[in-house]
């Protein structure tokens, strides 16, 4: 195909999209090279002067051009000038690509647009319906912005031990249990690449009045392929969140906040609440690769994530060919999933009789290293650009780490703790939790406390306990065999769980 005709063949797909051809653009990425190749006297920060004061190590390691391109809010030309700047419009173009009315970009992840989310949604006093596995991030927020939690539980693989996702018919009665609450916030994708029936979950808002929030921080890639999911709010959600460096090539850390067209209200207290979130000096390198993620997914992203969902199609074709291995997405009979992203692979290794733990660290071995392993099962991350040669690869690789077999005893699967979170309203508010005095205790006198921290195995940082929350007999048990299984506590005052911190 000659450029031109390449050209003639992308227009289209904008137009047919209904986007503005300036998609091929990134007019901000575009500004900050422009700055860096005039090559001006910099008097201003980032100290390092466009790399001159850097350390020779870090310039060796990354090379000069980030260095030039690293530069401070507020040049003209940048984001400071006659309207929209270059600035300005990426984050326009951004909002047309996810079918947004505002994107904001951000510069500490999806965990800051939850920060943000809860500030505006959930001040002190009020009520909002969250999806008990939802991101510890925003339990964080309810502690900032003083909102109590009630929670809808999702559905739950006892066997697995894995949380799936929150159903209409499960978002509608936690709301009718919870008529205070004016907004409710749910995950889909889940960490496991389970995806909501959301256009339900938007009927059943807008039927009982509520502002939907969908943290897609998963599905950043979503709706930029005919077979992928649709972007949350194109099928009608208020509020979305995507972690564009998960899935969509953004850098690490970089993320996008979005409200729906046409939502002034929710548009204005989400922009009040970003001013307080956001750093006066956040990194043009994770803004523009915000910019160029955007950009390479309207022009070349059907393309691209075509060729590696069938990577990946391969892949789990080949996993599901090793003695023990069962792909989740394909083994699945549950009926509150609505759909699957192709680009997470969740194999239950059950059947091989060897812990996912030990699994896991023969792959790592082997250089190939996996997201994270629960008790049952592995989760693969599948990148952009990943070849089929290199998911042959990873076959051959898991392939080989099983056929070592069971081996030594600490390779020999646990059994799966239950379900360990209760629905509904903690006793107090997770601020009243977090910020009021504690006390620490040991762990056999934590029971029916209330605990002052939230801990989660991390990854995925879904915690199973919340401040504000009692503690029970089986939320120990499930933290204790997450522990045994090799997974981090995150947030736990004791890693090793000796002693917990609870209020007085
Ligand atoms: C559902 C969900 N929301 C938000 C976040 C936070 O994202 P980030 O790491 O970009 O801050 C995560 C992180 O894994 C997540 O799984």
């Amino acid at each position: 195909m000659t450029v031109e005709t390449g050209l003639t063949a992308l227009f289209s797909a904008l137009d047919s999209a209904r986007l503005s051809a300036d998609q091929i653009d990134a007019p901000y990425l575009s500004a900050l090279i422009g700055y860096s190749d005039r090559n001006p006297q910099r008097l201003h920060v980032p100290g390092h002067g466009g790399g001159a004061g850097a350390d020779p190590i870090l310039v060796g390691a990354i090379g000069p051009s980030p260095l030039r391109l690293d530069v401070p809010q507020d040049l003209d030309g940048v984001d400071l000038g006659p309207s929209p700047t270059p600035y300005e419009r990426a984050e326009e173009l951004a909002a047309e690509a996810y079918g947004a009315g505002r994107t904001w970009f951000l510069t500490n992840g999806a965990s800051q647009g939850n920060h943000v989310i809860c500030l505006a949604l959930a001040p002190s006093g009020t009520r909002v319906v969250v999806q008990r596995n939802c991101h510890g991030s925003v339990f964080d927020g309810l502690v900032l912005s003083g909102g109590s939690p009630y929670s809808v539980l999702p559905g739950y693989d006892d066997a697995l031990g894995i949380a799936t996702v929150v159903t209409p018919d499960r978002l509608r009665a936690a709301l009718r249990a919870c008529p205070a609450a004016r907004a409710a916030m749910i995950v889909s994708p889940t960490y496991f690449g389970m995806v909501a029936d959301v256009a339900g979950c938007v009927e059943v808002a807008a039927e009982l009045g509520v502002t939907l929030v969908v943290d897609c921080a998963w599905g950043a890639h979503f709706g930029f392929r005919t077979d992928l999911p649709q972007t949350p709010l194109r099928l009608g959600a208020d509020i979305a969140l995507t972690s564009t460096h998960k899935h969509a090539g953004s850098m690490g850390q970089s993320a996008m906040l979005h409200v729906a067209p046409g939502r002034e209200e929710l548009r204005g207290a989400l922009g009040r609440s970003m001013r307080l979130m956001r750093s006066t000096s956040p990194s043009s390198l994770l803004l523009a690769s915000l910019d160029a993620a955007r950009r390479q997914l309207v022009v070349r992203g059907s393309q691209l994530l075509g060729d590696v969902i069938a990577a990946a199609g391969r892949l789990r074709d080949r996993i599901e060919q090793i003695p023990g291995c069962e792909v989740l997405d394909r083994s699945w009979s549950g009926s509150d999933v609505a759909a699957w992203d192709p680009l997470r692979i969740v194999v239950d290794v059950r059947g091989t009789g060897i812990s996912a733990e030990a699994i896991t660290a023969r792959l790592r071995r082997r250089d190939v290293v996996p997201e994270f392993h629960t008790q049952t099962s592995i989760v693969l991350v599948i990148p952009l650009g990943l070849t089929p040669a290199a998911a042959e690869g990873v076959a051959d690789a898991l392939g080989a780490a099983v056929a070592e077999g069971p081996g030594r005893v600490e390779a020999k699967q646990s059994p799966v703790a239950g379900i360990p979170a209760t629905g509904g309203a903690p006793p107090i508010s997770p601020r009243e939790a977090f910020l009021g005095t504690h006390e620490v205790v040991a762990r056999e006198a934590a029971v029916g406390r209330l605990s002052a921290e939230a801990i989660s195995a991390y990854p995925p940082g879904i915690p199973t306990l919340l401040p504000g929350e009692k503690i029970t007999a089986e939320a120990l048990e499930h933290l204790l065999s997450l522990h045994a299984a090799g997974l981090r506590l995150h947030g736990a005052s004791d890693p090793e769980l000796r002693t917990l911190l609870v209020t007085r």
